[in-house]
This record gives structure tokens, C-alpha cells and sequence, in this order.
């Protein structure tokens, strides 16, 4: 750690001693049993069978039951930790309501599909894989014996290409409803067609049940045809929501203080996750924590860091549900990925910062770029629900009540906020011909729907006949690899570099080069040569090119937008003339990072046309 970090050290410890002397709550408590508390404690040893009759959901088991039975399409709401998730797909089961078919569960993370289904799984006393199951990009732990079925969003839709009336499915849940993730939000329009015709052709009914945690499922219910809303009451623990009595400047710094101050004080068995925003906030706060609880007095209990983002490995990500030492504390630094659905044990404490990291896009720009931003107070609301799952809760807001009142209700759907290349050439792979008539339940922005089709375009996945888009031999094959378009050229499979898990590398490495055979792609190496990669980069990422100028800055090329090396960056200390970013980071700066560096000849032959366009644009 630098000089910053030592005087960060050094006024947290003030801030510490502060604190502790005086022995107060590190925030003021406003709102206590906001939940009604039923007690119950899993802790405890109670078996699966008794923890499922003590969830809320369980009293309402029988009706539910009934209702689902009948009903075509069905919202159901309920707060979170009721048991919606893990209850209903087994109560359909049991019910044997769907006959034959399989029960499909999308989940909008992966890291939620699989510890979903390890849970049912076992409730069900069943091996997972048999008949519980999940599908996540990249692993399939399904068999022919597999009735529930959990799956990202984004594999059902997937799934969806091939066979657009879902016909292996009896019952499709798309869970986390509020999430309104882009692959969620074209969800609902693919399995209330498939539904509707399914029906035409007399083939056997799909039901469909939207679960969200939020009350504010109108939308939902007037989208699917005004079906009903189900209400599930109550909640099982209570948590009591505490707030800053001042705004804070350095939510950093807050979240800090939270944690040690819990560590003085909270029994090790009391596990802590805290909201930060993104990878390098999390590692370097994880520093931080260890650097500061080595030095804690002598008979402090230890503290275990756990790290949880999306770019994590996979194995890494499963380490924060393990159960660590009795006499250690558990503290997790997570981004939103551990908002929804999943339940981490032990978490008695939740530390919410109030902020997020969330795309933003700008079609006029082309520029899709990751801000931090304020979360929503349906975001806040499951943040605060991750502190009550298995027991009574606390969660520190470390904003003030009053900034919290300012919060947007719910979060802005992905759609109407993102690049839309990938969803655009998914689509025109479901055979859907029209984007712009396509049955949204939130319609993207015209001009965010025509430029990705101009993007598309540029890569060669598309060409417009007749006045209609449609897919090129080459679109076809970008749209069966389950990366960005961007990405699934023939130099997909070299684009493995960027992953930090070898193994996990080679078992995506081994399904692309499994897709790329299928396709009858040449397969060969080009060993220790990278100007191969890098130039096959340039032709897939050349929107993503930025130009150094004679002051030393950059400029995108496309939109000639200043951006910086991110510090992480190998290349932070170097200024090569023409590099390629993949993601753009707003925070004080535009920083750019997963940087390669191209030569600009190989730019100008991926699309001559582009570029001419771009220097004549610069001349005038
Ligand atoms: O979907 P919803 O938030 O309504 O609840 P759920 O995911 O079905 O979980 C209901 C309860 O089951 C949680 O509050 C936990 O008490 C328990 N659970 C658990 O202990 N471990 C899991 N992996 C999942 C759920
Ligand atoms: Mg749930």
C-alpha cells in the first residue's frame, strides 16, 4: 500500500477509536422490524424438511397450488426470503402441474442458478444434475431425468434460438422480474409468443409465472394480458435498516469504518457482505481489510476477505458460501451480483453503500460506457433483504434517509440503457424480423436500434434486401456463440487470453473449438505470434479504436471522446499510438481498460469504408 493507503490507515484507526469510545450504533436507527420477524433459525440444525414448512410460502402451499393449476400466466410477488425461488418450482413438481415437461427457473446471474439449484437439490434429497438441475454459459449439469431446471436468462433465450416454442418446457418461471435485465426484458416477449402459439397449434399449453420482489408488477401483469397477481404474505426474519445521519463523501472510507466497527463488536460466527461497485474497488478494499486486521489487538477475532464480482472464477465465486472457521469472520465485498436470489450463510450484516456500477449508452456516440451511479430503492430494498435469509438482519445505508427518498423507484430496464448489437443479432437469429415491432414490454430507444444494426452491419453480420435486415452466412455463426458479436468471429477461440482461470479457460476454449468444428472453422495455432490475435482483434473491435494525440492524450476514434489508460493497465505507463479497448469505465475519468495494442493499418483493412467516412468527418 502507498502513502494513501497509510494515511487512509491511519484516519480510519481515528475514525475507529472515535467511534468505539463512544460506543455508538455507526449509524442512526431510524427504522426497526420494518419486517415482521417470525423467528425461526436455521443455524440451528432444524432439518430441510421443517426449514421449508417454517417459509412463509409454506401456508400458502395449498391455495397456490390450486391457483397455478388453472391459470395460464401468473405474477407472483413476495418479499424476499419467502421461499418464492426454491418452493414454487417444487410445489409445481409435486403437484405434478406441467405433467411431463420440464419446469424452467431463469435466474439473470449465473453464480444464482447454481446455488439455487444445489439448494433444491437438496432439499429433494437428489444428486444435482438428476432431476435438479442448471444451465449457465459454459456448463450444463442437466440429464434426460432433469424436471427443474435452473438457468440464466440469457441460456433459455439461447435455447429459445432453436427451438422458439420452448417445446421441452411445461412451466417457464422468469424469476427476479424486477431485475429487467436485457435478456429477461426479451424473455417476456419470447415466451408469450411461444405460449400464445402454442395454444394456435394445439400443442401443450406453456405456463408462465413472472416472480419479482417488488410491488410494482403493472407492468407485468398489463404486458401479459392483465394476468393475476399473486400476493405472498410476510416474511420470515426482521431487519432492522440503519442510515447515516450525514451524507458521506467517502463511501469507501464508510464502508470501512462499518466493518471494523462490526468486527469489535458482532460474535465471528456473524458474516458481513458489503456493496462496493466493481473489481479493482473490491480488491483493494480486500487489502485494505487484511492490512488493518493484522494489526488489530491481540485477541481480535480474525477476519476472512472475500471477494465476489461476475469476472471472478467461477470456483472463487462458490467460496463465499462455504462455511469458513467458527472463530473467523466472514467478510464478503461484493458487487450487485449478490443482490438477488442468492442467500450467502451466515450473513448477519449487510453494508450497503448505495452505489452501483451500471452501463450507460449513448447510440448518438456509440458509447457504451460503465458509470458508477446510485442504485434504485428496489435495489437498495434487496441489498438490505441479503442481511435477513437466515435469520434476523442489520443493514447499514450508508446514505442519509433523506438521500435514500431521492433514489429512482425501480432500476431502469438494460434495454433502454445498453448496447443493443448483441440482442438486435439474437433476435434476427429467433427469426424475428422486425426489431422495431417486436413485442417489448419496454421498447429501446429507435436510434439504440439502429445503430446496433449499423454495427452489425459493419461487422458483417447483417445486409439489408429489399428494405428488410437480415442475417449473413456469418451473422449466423456469430449468433451460435454465446459472446458478444463483437467477439465470435473466426478469432474467437484465440480470445482467451483475457480470462485468469486456465482451467475455466480451457473448458470455454473447449465448447467454442467444439462450435467452431460444428461449423467447419479451420482449427490452427498461432502459437507465440500475437500480431495474429491482435489483428483479428482490430477487426472485431475497430469501433473500439483510440488514437494517441500530440499532446499525449487519446481520442476514440469513433467519437473522438478523451479517455485514459486505466491505472491496472500493463500499459498504464507506456502511449502506444493506436490501441483497442473492451469497456469503458466512467468514473472521474473515461478510463478504458482490457487494452491491446494494434497497428493502425490493420484497423483501416477491417473496414476501409468506416474509416474513410471517419477521416473525411475529421477533414470537414
Ligand atoms: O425467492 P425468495 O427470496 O422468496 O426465497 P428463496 O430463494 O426461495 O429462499 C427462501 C429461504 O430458503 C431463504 O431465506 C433461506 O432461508 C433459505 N435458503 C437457504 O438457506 N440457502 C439457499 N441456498 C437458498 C435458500
Ligand atoms: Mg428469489
Amino acid at each position: 500500500m502507498g502513502g494513501a493507503g497509510c494515511a487512509r490507515q491511519r484516519q480510519l484507526r481515528r475514525a475507529l477509536a472515535g467511534r468505539m469510545e463512544a460506543r455508538s450504533p455507526p449509524a442512526k436507527r431510524l427504522k426497526t422490524a420494518a419486517w415482521r420477524s417470525q423467528g425461526g433459525n436455521y443455524a440451528t440444525g432444524r432439518n430441510m424438511e421443517q426449514q421449508r414448512r417454517e417459509l412463509p410460502i409454506y401456508r400458502a402451499r395449498a391455495k397456490l397450488i390450486g391457483q397455478l393449476r388453472h391459470l395460464d400466466t401468473a405474477i407472483i410477488i413476495g418479499e424476499t426470503g419467502s421461499g418464492k425461488t426454491t418452493q414454487i418450482p417444487q410445489y409445481l413438481y409435486e403437484a405434478c402441474i406441467g405433467g411431463h415437461g420440464v419446469i424452467a427457473i431463469t435466474q439473470p446471474r449465473r453464480v444464482a442458478a447454481i446455488s439455487l439449484a444445489a439448494r433444491v437439490s437438496e432439499e429433494k434429497k437428489t444428486e444435482l444434475g438428476t432431476l435438479i438441475g442448471y444451465t449457465v454459459r459454459f456448463e450444463d449439469l442437466t440429464s434426460h431425468k432433469s424436471k427443474i431446471k435452473f438457468l440464466t436468462d440469457g441460456m433459455l433465450l439461447r435455447e429459445a434460438m432453436v427451438d422458439s416454442l420452448l417445446c421441452r418446457y411445461s412451466v417457464v418461471i422468469l424469476d427476479e422480474a424486477h431485475e429487467r435485465t436485457v435478456q429477461t426484458d426479451v424473455l417476456f416477449g419470447i415466451v408469450k409468443s411461444a405460449q400464445r402459439k402454442r395454444k394456435e397449434l394445439n400443442k401443450t399449453p406453456l405456463k408462465v409465472i413472472i416472480m419479482s420482489a417488488t410491488m410494482d408488477v403493472d407492468l407485468f401483469s398489463q404486458y401479459f394480458n392483465q394476468a393475476p397477481v399473486l400476493y405472498l404474505e410476510g416474511r420470515q426474519h426482521s431487519i432492522q435498516i440503519f442510515y447515516t445521519k450525514e451524507p458521506q463523501n467517502d463511501y469507501l472510507h464508510a464502508s470501512l469504518v462499518s466493518i471494523f466497527q462490526i468486527h469489535q463488536e458482532a460474535p465471528p460466527s456473524h458474516s458481513v457482505l458489503v456493496f462496493l461497485t466493481g473489481q479493482e474497488e473490491i480488491e483493494a478494499m480486500s487489502r485494505t481489510c487484511k492490512q488493518i486486521s493484522k494489526n488489530l489487538p491481540q485477541g481480535s477475532c480474525q477476519m476472512s476477505v472475500l471477494p465476489l464480482y461476475a469476472s471472478l472464477p467461477p470456483l472463487q465465486q462458490l467460496r463465499v458460501f462455504q462455511q469458513g472457521p467458527k472463530d473467523r469472520r466472514k467478510v464478503i465485498l461484493s458487487t450487485n451480483i449478490a443482490e438477488t436470489s442468492v442467500t450467502i450463510p451466515g450473513i448477519k450484516y449487510v453494508v450497503d453503500t448505495g452505489m452501483v456500477k451500471a452501463k450507460r449508452y449513448t447510440p448518438e456516440s456509440g458509447l457504451e460506457v460503465l458509470a458508477v451511479q446510485q442504485v434504485s430503492k428496489a435495489q437498495a430494498w434487496q441489498r438490505a433483504g441479503r442481511a435477513g435469509r437466515q435469520n434476523s438482519g442489520i443493514c447499514y445505508r450508508l446514505y442519509t434517509e433523506d438521500d435514500f427518498e431521492k433514489f429512482l423507484n425501480m432500476t431502469v430496464p438494460e434495454i433502454q440503457r445498453c448496447n443493443l448489437a448483441s440482442v438486435v443479432l439474437q433476435l434476427l437469429a429467433l427469426r424475428i424480423p422486425d426489431i422495431l415491432t417486436f413485442d417489448f414490454i419496454s421498447k429501446p430507444s429507435p436510434d439504440a436500434v439502429r445503430a446496433a444494426v449499423d454495427q452489425l452491419e459493419q461487422l458483417g453480420a447483417v445486409e439489408r434486401k429489399n428494405n428488410q435486415i437480415i442475417l449473413t452466412p456469418l451473422g449466423i455463426k456469430m449468433a451460435a456463440f454465446p459472446l458478444e458479436p463483437r467477439f465470435s468471429k473466426e478469432w474467437c477461440r484465440e480470445n482467451y487470453v483475457n480470462s485468469r482461470n486456465m482451467t475455466m479457460v480451457m473448458e470455454v476454449r473447449r465448447q467454442l473449438r467444439d462450435i467452431c468444428v460444428k461449423f467447419g472453422v479451420h482449427l490452427k495455432s498461432s502459437r507465440a505470434d500475437t500480431s495474429n490475435v491482435r489483428r483479428c482483434l482490430a477487426h472485431s473491435l475497430f469501433l473500439n479504436a483510440v488514437e494517441l494525440q500530440l499532446d499525449g492524450t487519446y481520442l476514440t476514434l469513433d467519437s473522438r471522446q478523451p479517455v485514459v489508460i486505466h491505472p491496472s493497465s500493463v500499459l498504464f505507463h507506456s502511449r502506444p499510438p493506436y490501441m483497442l479497448y473492451n469497456e469503458l469505465l466512467h468514473t472521474s475519468k473515461c478510463y478504458m481498460r482490457d487494452l491491446c495494442v494494434v497497428d493502425p493499418e490493420w484497423l483501416y483493412e477491417a473496414a476501409p469504408e468506416y474509416f474513410r467516412r471517419k477521416l473525411k468527418g475529421a477533414k470537414t
